[in-house]
């Protein structure tokens, strides 16, 4: 079934087609590869055979949920040992799939999402403390850093009522420090065969151990002290439905094991792509002053001069929202998601798939398919996300919240968020790019604009 799949020419005995390869940028590499073979292609790495899909007719056929299904595999199956059948990392089959799903589900609809609008303004708050502080010192703020600290701080008190404090701290919080750790542990574990890895990898799964030890421990706390009522609650948060709510139709709960691997997803999902998304937003809005003018003028007349923004305002930010759309479109912060055949089918017409063979999508390539996207799908253009243009183009080939039943359950929470932040950022402050950043990606299961700084301004006079 795989013949007719063009891969590398020059195979490896052995190692396959991993030589030449960086354990660093395996997803850049997958790029370049995929840029020469075309809309599908396999790679081998040592024993095993994976196969890429990512032109737009492909991934439009593997989005029908009738016949293909999210496959848990590579990074996601790495994450297993941390986050067991939690959301993210569960198993079609897995009954706590369905279970926390139902549960879970309302903690992200509108009137939930209106309840986390002022903690999300309040965390907001403290970025631009710290980032006024900077622009008065004249210095450069780290994008990526700070993103990180804010998307935490978001999803940690919306969701958990917890406060990291990062933005107190100098160094990020040891939570965070462990779980990009175990992200990066994760992916190594891709590149690297399971035969060598245990030997290849000793001192790094020690490590990895004690990180995982230490996030159980972050979040078993956090738990308690909501049981104990030593800790703020009571809001219906996320946690508040894990504790309390019983499936509408069965009655049943989520288990104790399972809280806490449902929360160490949200910490870690919420997070991670949340501030790649707003770092390349702003990376994009530094180099392309047309852009950031258009944002602003639309800040500027759908704000007017409220102090702070209202629930209903950000959705209004239409192209704003936009800008964001397209950063994630060249760089989705979660870059390929896996899809499995339900039952023998055929991807695209042409190739023969037995149940449960499965293929990754490189949604990062999809969305740069110039039969989708035009001739020039690099260059950075919000307008391509007005509603006429969405119209114009197929379906199916924009997918940087994934597809079908497994697709995102946070996009929402995601794109408020970010919008929200966008907006106040650009309405204080002017961005100055280092005229010698040329963007650099660090991938660690996802992408990050590597050693983005920028300078700032202050727009509006001190108050
Ligand atoms: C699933 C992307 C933000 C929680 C996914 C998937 C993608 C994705 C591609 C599907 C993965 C797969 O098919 O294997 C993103 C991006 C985000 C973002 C690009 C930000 C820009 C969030 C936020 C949360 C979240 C803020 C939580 C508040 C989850 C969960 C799942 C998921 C729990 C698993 C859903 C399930 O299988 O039932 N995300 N995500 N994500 N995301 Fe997000």
């Amino acid at each position: 079934a795989l013949d007719r799949i063009p891969h590398p020419s020059y195979r490896v005995p052995v190692v396959g087609d991993v030589l030449g390869a960086n354990v660093r940028t395996p997803l850049q590499d997958s790029m370049r590869v995929a840029a020469r073979l075309g809309p599908i292609f396999r790679r081998k790495a040592f024993a095993k055979e994976f196969v890429f899909v990512w032109g737009a007719d492909l991934a439009a056929d593997i989005a029908d949920e009738s016949r293909f299904a999210k496959h848990v595999g590579l990074g996601v199956a790495n994450l297993r040992p941390v986050v067991g059948d939690g959301l993210f990392t569960a198993y079609n089959h897995e009954a706590n799939w369905q279970l926390a799903h139902d549960i879970l589900a309302p903690g992200f609809s509108r009137d939930a999402m209106a309840g986390y609008h002022p903690l999300m303004l309040d965390v907001a708050r403290r970025l631009t403390a710290r980032w006024d502080e900077r622009e008065r010192a004249g210095a450069a703020v780290d994008v990526p850093g700070d993103m990180t600290k804010l998307a935490l701080e978001t999803i940690s008190r919306a969701g958990f009522g917890h406060d990291f404090g990062s933005f107190e701290r100098e160094r990020p919080h040891p939570f965070v420090t462990s779980m990009v750790g175990i992200l990066a542990f994760a992916q190594r574990r891709n590149v690297i065969p399971s035969l060598i890895a245990p030997m290849l990898l000793r001192g790094a799964a020690r490590r990895n151990a004690a990180d995982l030890e230490y996030l159980n421990h972050t979040v078993d706390e956090i738990v308690t002290a909501r049981r104990d009522g030593t800790a703020a609650g009571g809001r219906g948060d996320l946690l508040d439905r894990m504790l309390d709510v019983a499936h509408p139709d069965t009655g049943e709960r989520l288990s104790a094991e399972n809280i806490r691997r449902q929360v160490i997803t949200f910490l870690v999902a919420g997070h991670e792509t949340t501030s790649g998304a707003l770092s390349f937003a702003l990376h994009y809005l530094s180099r392309h002053p047309e852009v950031l003018a258009r944002a602003r003028e639309e800040i500027d007349r759908v704000w007017g001069d409220k102090e702070e923004p209202a629930y209903e305002d950000v959705a209004k930010l239409r192209y704003v929202r936009r800008v964001l759309d397209e950063a994630l479109r060249l760089w989705p912060t979660a870059p390929a998601f896996a899809r499995e055949a339900r039952g023998t089918t055929e991807l695209g017409g042409a190739h023969p798939m037995l149940p449960g063979a499965w293929a990754l999508v490189l949604t990062i390539m999809l969305h740069r398919d110039p039969v989708a996207w035009g001739p020039d799908p690099e260059a950075f253009d919000p307008d391509r996300f007005e509603p006429a243009a969405v119209r114009s183009r197929p379906a199916h080939v924009y997918k940087p919240f994934g597809t079908g039943a497994r697709a995102c359950i946070g996009r929402q929470f995601a794109l408020h968020e970010a919008t929200l932040v966008l907006g106040l950022l650009l309405r204080r402050y002017d961005l100055h790019p280092d005229p010698g950043y040329r963007l650099r990606i660090s991938e660690r299961l996802t992408l990050m604009p590597d050693g983005l700084t920028l300078k700032l301004g202050r727009r509006t006079p001190q108050a």
